[in-house]
């Protein structure tokens, strides 16, 4: 008989027959960890040997009304969840310890409570007071929230099951601990049962349930990557320690679209909606300086305006520092290989930093271009005018892509002031949103344009 895999990557859930150091699944060091093997493998009676209940079967035709929301008030929240509550969802809320995620759902579970939502917050890291004084200093004390610190599944799910609250939120799902499954709180196996629990207790009775989930260096949330795979919505809380700027990032959503974003402030009272998060991303914006470029970028459905610095400097190093906080690092050697081999710009020799303002990070392809811009304009210690926008999709050959939304983009940048953009040509063309439109259709057109050499 094979012997069980008893081990268990807390990382990313890939299971082992030996303990090792380090997990052959992901790389990640000490995360293996002991697990109980559920009840099934071989030796337990295979499902088709006795007969189950037939299941109903329906058409794709019958006719559903859309799920009825219920808004916080909270807008950026609400968005992010894609319009408001679902009855019934399940929601895991992940982010690194400390940037906030109890502060949000505390001030979300207010908003909730009073905007008719029984709301029933279980805090599993925090004693009922420390949660009784955040409250306080939030200004939430008198919102109708429900509160209990308690770590006890059974007892929990007992007393939703007597409370049937509309909405529970279960801070964090590491702290929960299941009787039935036999290791530490926290472990993989605690946290996918809890979960588990948790999420069909949400299918079964209506009640929708939020939970917290700290996230591993990795980024990663703690426990494997089931819980994703459970619940119908996952959201990041995101940010950087030294800014005050946090994101709230919809990665999963089976009752919205994915990829939209919500954008708070953290203050000494608690988060404060974002609702102009291009004002902010710009703010720190002075004069114009060589290797800042502002690009026209869309965040989930908004348009959002974000500042990019490059810094070109000579190296000491035989492997020169590529360094990149906010974009994707292969990106940005695929724009250096594209300067160099299309317009014979290389970047030999040079240290090249870039960095995305204000803590955002962007996955849109279309900042390929506001990257070369950057880049180009740092290596040439040449400024951009202040007032210019650029995006478009660069491709291996040098061409330029038109990039999706372009009207939107130009219109979000000339409410913010801006007068030019430099754009892709295709696309929509005439709409030039009221802004200088600077076209062009390859990298060394842009090149020639802009910085006036070929
Ligand atoms: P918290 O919500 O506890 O983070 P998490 O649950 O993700 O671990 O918030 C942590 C930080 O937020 C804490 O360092 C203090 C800061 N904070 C403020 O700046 N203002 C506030 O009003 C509150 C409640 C917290
Ligand atoms: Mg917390």
């Amino acid at each position: 008989m094979a012997k069980a895999k008893s081990f268990t990557c807390t990382a990313c859930g890939a299971s082992f027959s030996k303990w090792s150091g380090r997990c052959e699944g992901c790389g990640a060091w000490n995360t293996i960890a002991q697990e109980t093997p559920l009840s099934s493998g071989p030796g337990s009676k295979s499902l088709g040997a006795a007969r189950g209940t037939p299941i109903t079967l329906s058409d794709l035709s019958t006719t559903e009304t859309p799920p009825p929301r219920t808004r916080s008030g909270l807008d950026e929240l609400d968005r992010v969840l894609g319009g408001g509550m679902v009855p019934s969802s399940a929601i895991l809320v992940g982010g690194d310890p400390g940037i906030g995620k109890s502060t949000l759902l505390l001030q979300g579970a207010a908003k909730f409570a009073r905007a008719g939502l029984k709301t029933l917050y279980i805090s599993g890291e925090e004693a009922s007071a420390q949660v009784r004084m955040r409250a306080q200093r939030l200004g939430l004390s008198d919102a109708p929230v429900k509160l209990a610190a308690e770590t006890n599944l059974r007892d929990i799910l007992t007393t939703l099951d007597a409370e049937r609250p509309d909405l529970v939120i279960i801070d964090s799902i590491q702290t929960m601990w299941a009787d039935n499954v036999e290791s530490a709180p926290g472990s993989v196996s605690q946290v996918r049962a809890a979960a588990h629990e948790l999420t069909s207790f949400a299918k079964r009775s209506g009640v929708s349930v939020v939970l917290v989930g700290h996230v591993t260096k990795e980024g990663q949330i703690a426990g494997p990557r089931v819980v994703e795979h459970m619940v119908d919505t996952v959201l990041y809380f995101e940010g950087e320690r030294g800014h005050q700027f946090r994101i709230l990032r919809a990665v999963k959503n089976r009752f919205g679209p994915a990829d939209e974003i919500g954008v708070f402030e953290m203050t000494g009272a608690g988060l404060a909606e974002v609702t102009n998060p291009s004002a902010l991303f710009l703010s720190e914006r002075g004069q114009p300086s060589p290797g800042s470029v502002v690009f026209a970028g869309i965040e989930g459905t908004r348009p959002v305006l974000v500042e990019l610095q490059a810094l070109v400097a000579p190296s000491s190093l035989s492997q020169p520092r590529r360094t990149v906080v906010g974009w994707d690092g292969g990106r940005l050697a695929m724009i250096l290989a594209v300067l160099e081999a299309r317009c014979g710009i290389p970047f030999t020799g040079l240290d090249v930093y870039l960095n995305v303002a204000g803590g955002l990070k962007i996955t849109e392809p279309a900042a390929d271009l506001a990257v070369a811009a950057a880049l180009l304009s740092a290596r040439e210690d040449a400024a951009l005018p202040a007032d210019t926008v650029v995006f478009g999709e660069i491709s291996l050959s040098g061409a330029l892509r038109p990039a999706p939304q372009s009207e939107n983009r130009l219109k979000e940048a000339k409410k913010l002031g801006f007068t030019a953009a430099i754009a892709p040509t295709g696309g929509k063309t005439g709409t030039d949103g009221g802004l200088a439109l600077t076209r062009a259709a390859d990298l060394t057109g842009f090149v020639g344009e802009v910085f006036g050499a070929g």
